[in-house]
């Protein structure tokens, strides 16, 4: 995602003072929390920049996890192997500033989340994402994604089914 307006960095020290994406807890989060996170390793922040005032424009964390197979949809679960566990990747927490919302950018940044998972090293069946509320939930399933049986506040994707729906973002 390094065309149009924006390119994606890893966080750094960029300054996150003036990140606003209309969500307290996401606010908070990346304001106060996000540094203790990455240092732990217990999850990878990423961060879109706008080149023209090097602002930070979104952000989201990334980190390995796993799923119950019970919990995937029967149709996804039957045809995969009867381990009690499904790897996946789990995008914990997606911002976009208040400036740059509809703008394709949480499209983009979730499109960077399914392509860098795809490509990495260490297997995962499907992305997982954990939305905050009924709005965020809406957003994820408009990409496809499935909520989980026992706890519809996360929704999954398979990795396969993500870089179709993604593919042209
Ligand atoms: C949710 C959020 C990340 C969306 O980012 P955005 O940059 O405004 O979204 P985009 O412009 O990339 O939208 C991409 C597509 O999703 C759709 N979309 C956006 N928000 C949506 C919503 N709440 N419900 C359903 N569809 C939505 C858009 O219409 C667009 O559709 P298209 O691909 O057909 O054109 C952003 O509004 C945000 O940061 N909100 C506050 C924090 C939050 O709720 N984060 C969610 C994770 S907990």
């Amino acid at each position: 995602m390094s065309q149009g307006p924006f390119r994606l960095e890893l966080l750094a020290r960029q300054d996150r003072s003036a990140f606003d994406c209309g969500a307290p807890e996401l606010n908070a989060y990346f304001h106060q929390r996000v540094n203790q996170d990455v240092k732990r390793h217990y999850a990878a922040c990423f961060v879109a920049i706008h080149k023209d005032d090097n602002g930070i424009a979104g952000y989201y964390t990334l980190s390995m996890s796993s799923v119950q197979l019970p919990d995937l949809p029967d149709a996804v679960a039957k045809k995969l192997p009867r381990y009690p566990q499904v790897p996946v990747a789990r995008l914990g927490r997606l911002a976009v500033d208040l400036r740059y919302q509809g703008q394709q950018l949480g499209g983009a940044l979730l499109a960077d989340a399914v392509y860098r998972t795809a490509r990495s090293e260490i297997a995962a069946y499907a992305i997982v994402v954990d939305a905050k509320d009924s709005q965020a939930t809406a957003f994820y399933e408009h990409f496809g994604f499935v909520k989980l049986a026992r706890s519809p506040r996360t929704l999954f994707l398979p990795l396969s089914a993500a870089i179709k729906k993604l593919g042209n973002k």
